[in-house]
């Protein structure tokens, strides 16, 4: 049996050095190694040659990938873990290199923590990283990667019983809207979303095998309307996380104003407890908020009824999304009264 101290100091090495195992993947995306390895460019030299990097340094850093577990090494040769091949292969259903490639530009922001202790805000926030060039199609791409699970389990959870027309405010890679009209045969979705992300979306979704289902709506909730009494159901996926709470409660009321009678408001999101310490995940949401946005915060399920119920909505239930994940989020839904 482990003694106290160790128990206590292996929890702390393990957070510290944290970095060290992220770091090397991360980069490792950048340069989408596994899936050069996959092409069978899979020692130093060959992919050394390939992208112009240095093959000591290389060969470190595969091996520092094999003792995580995502390569294995043979004769000089590396090869992908399972894993790896699953998420890290540019050619597999389940690829999340765009995320990887999102979560190493955001290193920089959290960089900043010690200044944004004394400043209160971030250098940059989420629009200006929006408005770089670069940062849009991974920002994008990355919220697609990780959505999809919980999109279809969403989609699952939801009754589509009457309900032919949605809007999905805030779309990002459009993986909800995309889960839900693969769910509900008579759905048609209105995607919104900024003109810069929306050309994005439009690229992923051009395939879809129900695309006549889907159109787009370039628009900036904040000035714009949603509209008035179009939609049987409006989503809100895990946008009230990167607004406060006096542009949340703005947003709710719009958004219920664009349902008919009768239609439901869906909030999904990452909720933190009430004393906000945990779950784990959100409450390290929070921070990542603060050093990306400046303005966004999670918020507990209480929160998010209470903005419902003052924007005129009843019947206010919660359900657990993508529960088997360790970062399930939440649904809560309202209902608009009929007159
Ligand atoms: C965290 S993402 C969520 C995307 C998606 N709903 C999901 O759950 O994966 C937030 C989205 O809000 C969009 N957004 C941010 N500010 C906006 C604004 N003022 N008007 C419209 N969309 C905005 C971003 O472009 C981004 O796609």
């Amino acid at each position: 049996m482990l003694t106290s101290y160790a128990l206590d100091f292996n929890k702390l090495a393990e957070v510290v050095l944290a970095y060290r195992s992220s770091k090397p993947l991360l980069v490792a995306l950048h340069y989408d190694l596994f899936s050069h390895i996959a092409r069978g460019k899979d020692t130093p030299s060959l992919l050394g040659r390939g992208l112009g990097l240095d093959r000591r340094a290389l060969t470190v850093l595969l091996d520092a990938l094999a003792a995580l577990g995502f390569l294995s090494k043979s004769n000089g040769a590396y090869r992908n873990s399972r894993l790896a091949s699953r998420f890290l292969v540019d050619s597999s259903p389940d690829y999340m290199g765009s995320n990887l490639r999102y979560q190493e530009l955001t290193w920089d922001a959290w960089s900043d923590l010690r200044f944004v202790l004394k400043t209160g805000k971030p250098r940059r926030t989420l629009l200006d990283w929006i408005q770089q060039g670069f940062f849009t199609p991974d920002y994008v791409k990355a919220m697609g990667d990780v959505a999809r699970e919980p999109a279809r389990d969403l989609a699952r959870r939801l009754d589509w019983t009457g309900v032919t027309r949605a809007l999905d405010i805030g779309c990002g890679a459009g993986t909800y809207s995309a889960a839900f009209v693969e769910r509900a045969p008579r759905l048609s979705v209105v995607l919104l979303d900024l003109p810069s992300t929306l050309k994005v979306t439009r690229g992923l979704l051009k395939a879809h095998r129900h695309g006549r289902r889907l159109s787009f709506r370039p628009a900036d909730y904040l000035t714009e309307s949603l509209g008035d009494g179009e939609f049987d159901l409006a989503l809100l996926s895990n946008v009230t996380h990167v607004e406060d709470e006096k542009t949340n409660r703005r947003l709710v009321a719009k958004a219920v104003r664009a349902l008919k009678p009768g239609g439901r408001l869906v909030i999904h999101d990452f909720v933190v407890n009430e004393d906000r310490t945990g779950p784990r995940f959100p409450a390290l949401l929070g921070l990542h908020l603060l050093l990306f946005t400046g303005k966004g915060a999670v918020y507990t399920v209480k929160d998010y009824a209470g903005w419902m119920r003052a924007a005129g909505l009843g019947r206010v239930v919660s359900m657990p999304i993508a529960r088997q994940s360790l970062h399930p989020s939440t649904a809560v839904v309202g209902v608009k009264p009929r007159p």
